[in-house]
């Protein structure tokens, strides 16, 4: 059949179509990879995203931390049963120091090779026995029980002997008491540390 001419023939009418689904073709592909690298693009937002507040939270919990640390200040503290007498020098030898009897219910006992402290507790109910240089004895005005220097009980109702508390050289060199530590006798504590301070 002759062609008319300007009339499109069967074959190029073909050829057009297949340009046009070949031309969809490609619009289609070319959306799809803008989609993937979209979703792409947003997976690397919320990672990032994740990562700025995860920061965010780990600086608040720093700074919680470091309020609460600073609640409790690094300060070492001394138990207020403790406290310093003083140099050793001050304590001569063969005396008995009362100077810590009210205060502290203690007294200090310096000998030649070194210092400890009984507590002025009768042990028998509890009095406070008194020292009695001339006698060189401790006295209790209570039911009349006594006590060598060395705190051992020997007259008197008294079932044991006094108690000694802690001695120890502070970091200044004083002579560091604790009335918060107590040593018996009669367990073997006298030969503990701290029952005896040798100097
Ligand atoms: S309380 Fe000291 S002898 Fe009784």
């Amino acid at each position: 059949m002759a062609k008319v001419k300007g009339e499109i023939s069967e074959r190029e009418l073909q050829e057009l179509r297949q340009q046009r689904q070949d031309s969809q073709s490609r619009e289609k592909l070319r959306r799809s990879i803008e989609d993937e690298s979209a979703a792409g693009l947003w997976t690397r937002r919320d990672f990032f995203g994740r990562l700025a507040w995860s920061g965010l939270g780990g600086i608040s919990l720093v700074g919680l931390l470091a309020a609460v640390r600073s609640a409790f200040p690094r300060v070492l503290f001394r138990p207020d049963t403790s406290f310093e007498a003083g140099m050793i020098d001050e304590f001569p030898v063969g005396e008995v120091s009362e100077k810590f009897i009210r205060d502290y219910r203690v007294w200090i006992v310096r000998e030649d090779r070194g210092i400890y402290a009984l507590f002025a507790k009768c042990t028998h109910l509890g009095c406070t026995p008194r020292w009695l240089k001339s006698d060189d004895k401790f006295k209790c005005p209570c039911h009349g029980s006594g006590f060598y220097r060395s705190g051992i009980n020997f007259e008197g109702p008294a079932p044991r002997p006094l108690e000694r508390v802690r001695v120890s050289l502070a970091e200044d060199g004083q002579l560091l008491v604790d009335v918060g530590v107590k040593y018996r006798q009669e367990k073997g504590d006298w030969d503990r540390p701290g029952a005896y301070l040798r100097v």
